[in-house]
């Protein structure tokens, strides 16, 4: 995303995946909260990616032998002095060159151009028209849908270049050098909400690059398992597990690198939804033939969240609290030197915590930002670079039963981010019940594959109801659905009205303490998934 932004740091993260594909993109990364969504749009297409930073220098890009180059968008504005900037000799590479959004305005400053800066800001969905034909728009419509995202815009460009497409307010949406094999887009195809944007992606990777898309994700596992087992040696690791799909993928990987060495610990801290530590533990035992060792921290967790109300805080004091828990544990396990997470990418990302990364801090996730310095364990962290999805479709690789591949994710901090001020046991208690509850409607309506993440909010808020004859002052509640494929972006979930009224009727029957549903009908952003 471009928007004038000024920012702190201008260096990007180093990939932490060293693969082995012969056919590779690299993508520049300028500090866009996307970078990572155009990686895995272009692995969809069956091609590895890898991001690197944005100032890699030619001969560093030789060393990769990349077939094209993708320049992301990034929060500055290229006018400024310490925005971050490409080497000037990326382009004397004869390698193709994609520049999007701030990437694009890269692509054009550094080959003749003019950026400046427009009276209004361009942000949400626009309608681009393709004013000439190219191998970048084969099969894309006349007329589609696209995002932008923008305060900057190429005004104008040198003859060196042809304007490909333009939106009502942006006269170069996209561009092709005339000589060098260099596009630029001005909105963002790797979002859904650019509908035709993977056509796009595909015809700069078949039609620019060449590439012929060998690349599949069972790749990546045997990749992962390769590095695992020479990262680890005959050390033992522990594994968090939380029940989720993230952290079982991250199970399941270990124990076909490590068998034996791994011990996992699941942590109840009391933050988990209706009856999840028996789940977890029985799903456990009929998949995996390695130790389990179930960490009792109810209490502790709740003490130290006392008194706590501030979003940032809770997570610190989880992660914090997860940390000491794990410690104790491994105590108790010989020889412990790494500690494994499913950490995914969205986590990486929105958490800031991409190492000097110039993208904006979102949300601290306790899996990532909330961990003490002072860790103790090596990190192992496999799907640091994917995304839910992919995971999922890993997951199923390795042989994972659907049931648990197809669970909606659960956030680290759990119940406690969805639990509005003070976290205290009497409103856990009617949240988890209230949860339950939405979970069992959404399943007998047959909706929960079809949506992406389901859950309930308490608020900190009470109103007037009745009730029989009798006035009541209770806690409303929010019903959280949504729809997403990447949890990066995401809508609200048109669920059928009947299936609110049998949830809200059943929530206020059958929970005591709250008197009043609602239905939260923000999508992503603006809003994020979860409420704090
Ligand atoms: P947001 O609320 O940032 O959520 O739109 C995106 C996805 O991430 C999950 N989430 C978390 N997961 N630790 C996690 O492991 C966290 O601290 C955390 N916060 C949000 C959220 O449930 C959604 O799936």
């Amino acid at each position: 995303m471009s928007q004038n932004a000024s920012q702190e740091s201008t260096s990007a993260p180093e990939s932490t995946s060293a693969n082995t594909a012969s056919e590779r993109i690299l993508v520049l990364d300028f500090g866009s909260q996307y970078a990572q969504l155009i990686a895995r749009r272009v692995r969809e297409q069956n091609v590895y990616c890898e991001i690197v930073r944005h100032d890699i220098t030619p001969e560093k890009i030789k060393e990769h032998a990349p077939v094209g180059l993708i320049l992301s968008g990034g929060p500055s504005s290229v006018y400024e002095s310490d925005s971050p900037k490409c080497h000037p000799g990326i382009f004397g590479l004869d390698i193709p060159v994609l520049g999007i959004c701030y990437g694009m305005q890269l692509v054009c400053e550094n080959l003749g151009g003019k950026v400046g800066s427009t009276n209004t800001r361009e942000y949400g969905r626009a309608t681009c028209e393709v004013d000439t034909d190219s191998e970048l728009f084969q099969g894309f419509p006349k007329q589609a849908e696209v995002w932008m995202s923008h305060g900057d815009q190429v005004q104008s460009v040198s003859e060196d270049f042809v304007a490909l497409a333009h939106t009502d307010t942006c006269p170069v949406a996209a561009v092709k050098h005339n000589r060098l094999p260099v596009f630029g887009l001005q909105f963002h195809p790797e979002v859904t909400h650019t509908p035709e944007g993977s056509v796009l992606l595909r015809n700069f990777l078949y039609n620019v690059c060449n590439c012929t898309g060998t690349w599949k994700l069972s790749d990546f596992a045997d990749e992962a398992i390769k590095r695992i087992r020479e990262q680890v040696g005959d050390s033992r690791v522990i594994c968090g597990l939380s029940g989720g799909v993230d952290s079982s993928v991250v199970a399941a990987l270990l124990y076909k690198a490590i068998g034996s060495q791994l011990s996992c610990i699941l942590v109840d801290n009391g933050l988990l939804r209706k009856d999840e530590s028996k789940w977890v533990v029985k799903q456990f035992s009929e998949h995996f033939k390695t130790d389990l060792h179930v960490c009792d921290g109810r209490e502790r967790f709740l003490s130290n969240l006392a008194g706590v109300t501030d979003p940032q805080k809770k997570r610190k004091v989880i992660g914090n609290e997860f940390i000491e828990c794990f410690k104790a544990e491994a105590e108790s396990i010989d020889d412990a030197r790494f500690l494994a997470q499913g950490t995914l990418y969205p986590d990486v990302i929105e958490s800031g915590a991409a190492k000097d990364g110039p993208a904006a801090t979102i949300k601290l996730h306790h899996n990532v930002g909330g961990l003490p310095e002072q860790l103790g364990f090596e990190l192992i962290e496999p799907l640091r670079d994917l995304f839910k999805d992919e995971v999922r479709r890993l997951g199923l690789e390795l042989g994972l039963p659907e049931q648990l591949v197809w669970r909606h994710p659960f956030p680290g901090p759990g119940l406690a981010v969805r639990c509005l001020g003070e976290v205290t046991e009497d409103k856990l208690v009617v949240l988890r019940e209230a949860d339950a509850i939405v979970i069992d409607e959404v399943q007998k309506a047959d909706l929960y594959r079809s949506t992406s993440q389901l859950f309930a909010v308490l608020l900190p808020v009470q109103s007037v109801g009745v009730m029989g004859d009798a006035r009541t002052y209770e806690n409303a509640l929010v019903i959280r659905c949504v729809d997403t494929d990447d949890f990066m972006t995401a809508d609200w979930s048109r669920l059928p009205y009947d299936l609110l009224a049998n949830m809200s009727t059943r929530i206020i029957n059958e929970v005591s303490g709250v008197n009043r549903v609602c239905y939260d009908i923000s999508s992503k952003p603006p809003a994020t998934i979860e409420w704090e």
